[in-house]
């Protein structure tokens, strides 16, 4: 069993002493809105993108207990201090934790792909979870989905025009390989430099309230 590598950051919300529902305008200082990125890892996005929006409260989310470490030793040297890290699984985490229409942002780079196709229903992303994710964005709340992996990233293009309350912000296109703006993450770059094209999908939450104008 992985030796779990103790966590003394005051960025870092051991799950055990989180409460069902937090009250995250505590756990913040301030009643900003909340993002949560999935499956941070190493940090390097959910630093990047919590310095360029001071305004967001900033939750990177990953069961993997040196990549939590690692993004609160990142966030710390750069003075980032409107992120916290949770170590726990993602849908686990959300259903416990957050408020129904709470998340102005959510963001999912390069989960593991499962290539193999007997293991793709272990995929993160499918079409039950973006339904469980809209009913935690707030309307016009933004979902960015990344992946390295082309056939992951069909997939989700493929099912996101089915989810009637989400718009597609990249119309007419389903997905590209390059969005200016956004931040590179390690797997990313890593990737990438070995010439594969990364795929980029962007939805965002209808205006309605969660199960409004849904058949
Ligand atoms: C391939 S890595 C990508 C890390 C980072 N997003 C990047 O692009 O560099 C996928 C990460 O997602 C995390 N992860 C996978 N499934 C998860 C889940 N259900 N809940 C929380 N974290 C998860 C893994 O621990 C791993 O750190």
């Amino acid at each position: 069993m992985e030796t779990l590598l103790p966590i003394h950051s005051p960025l870092f919300l051991p799950v055990d002493g989180l409460d069902d529902q937090p009250a995250w305008d505590m756990l913040f200082g301030n009643g900003n809105p909340l993002v949560l990125e999935i499956g941070c890892g190493i940090g390097d996005f959910a630093v990047t993108m919590a310095g360029r929006h001071p305004d967001w409260n900033y939750l990177a989310l990953d069961f993997y207990n040196k990549g939590c470490l690692k993004t609160c030793r990142r966030a710390e040297r750069l003075g980032v201090a409107n992120l916290r890290v949770v170590r726990d699984e993602a849908r686990a985490f959300i259903t416990r934790c957050l408020p129904l229409a709470s998340l102005q942002a959510v963001f999912i780079n390069c989960p593991d792909p499962w290539p193999k196709r007997r293991q793709r229903k272990r995929r993160l992303v499918n079409e039950e979870f973006v339904r469980t994710l809209s009913a935690y964005l707030r309307p016009r709340g933004d979902l960015y989905f990344s992946t390295d992996f082309a056939d992951y990233g069909r997939e989700v293009a493929a099912f996101m025009p089915r989810q009637r309350d989400f718009e597609n912000q990249l119309a007419p296109d389903l997905w590209r390989h390059d969005l200016p703006e956004y931040p590179r993450s390690k797997y990313m770059l890593k990737f990438m430099a070995e010439g594969q094209d990364i795929y980029f999908v962007h939805y965002r939450r209808t205006a309605q309230p969660a199960g409004e104008g849904i058949p």
